[in-house]
């Protein structure tokens, strides 16, 4: 089987309308002579900005996503965003699970399930963020904190609709704080991570992506997208510069060509 690469951008809550567009024209002008369909790349900016950019990024090879959503589809939620308005503005991915949601806004493997359902219901697709925080690893939880994770926020996801669900390993203890986790353990989460795929969905398990998150930069893109189970990176601090970010989209073609 042929490898995968995704390539997504979580701006979390940076950027004003300005920089944004800005950031969103560097990025289309430096990658318009890409062509490989086994590469996507997306870009998952703050709620208030999606409007505007996916009339920008219409009919070009750049995707949009959402940070996350609620599991409702309409009512009294005040502050909240469904999937089905996200899906509305044409987007194609929402984030869902992210560490930064669970530990600072309290969600729940629980409440993070009912979003994914319900995310995947409307039609979008589930980038489903997991990962162990450094006290956790110390421990020596890591794979039990990742097969709590993917088998609560999974729960209830049948084999039918495999093509909508991404999953980011996210060490907690990577995100943010430019440590990065050594190849070698990316590597052993990850393949931890495709057996559990494949104990749940069978040999549909071995098609679905999964991403690395944690200070994914462009010099050390390479050596953890050449990992077997690594098909593509959730990249934060790195996506908010186009030549950073685009340098890692390079780096992902190079490998498949
Ligand atoms: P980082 O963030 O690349 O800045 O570490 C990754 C993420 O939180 O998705």
């Amino acid at each position: 089987m042929s490898k995968k690469f995704l390539i997504a951008g979580n701006w979390k809550m940076n950027t004003l309308k300005e920089d944004s567009s800005k950031l969103v024209h560097e990025i289309l002008s430096a990658t318009e002579n890409l062509q490989n369909s086994s590469v996507e790349s997306l870009i998952c900016p703050p709620f208030t900005h999606l409007s505007y950019l996916s009339e920008m990024i219409k009919d070009k090879k750049l995707n949009l996503g959402a940070q996350n959503c609620h599991y409702e589809e309409s009512g009294a939620f005040t502050g909240e965003i469904s999937p089905q308005m996200i899906r509305d503005l044409k987007c194609e991915y929402v984030i869902i699970g992210h560490s930064e949601r669970r530990t600072i806004f309290g969600e729940t493997d629980l409440i993070i399930n009912k979003k994914l359902m319900a995310a995947v219901k409307t039609g979008l697709k589930v980038i489903f963020c997991i990962g162990e925080t450094l006290d956790e690893r110390d421990k020596d939880l890591t794979f039990k904190i990742i097969e709590k994770q993917i088998s609560e926020g999974l729960q209830g996801y049948g084999a039918d609709n495999l093509n909508q669900l991404v999953i980011a390993y996210e060490p907690v203890w990577a995100i943010g704080t430019g440590v990065v986790a050594k190849p070698e353990q990316a590597e052993e989460a990850h393949n931890f991570i495709r057996e559990l795929l494949v104990k749940k969905f069978g040999n549909s398990g071995e098609e679905i992506l999964i991403l690395y998150g944690g200070s994914m930069k462009p010099d050390n893109a390479e050596e953890l997208l050449m990992l077997t189970n690594v098909n593509g990176g959730l990249i934060g601090g790195a996506s908010l510069k186009s030549d950073s970010f685009v340098s890692i989209i390079q780096t992902a073609y190079s490998l498949i060509n």
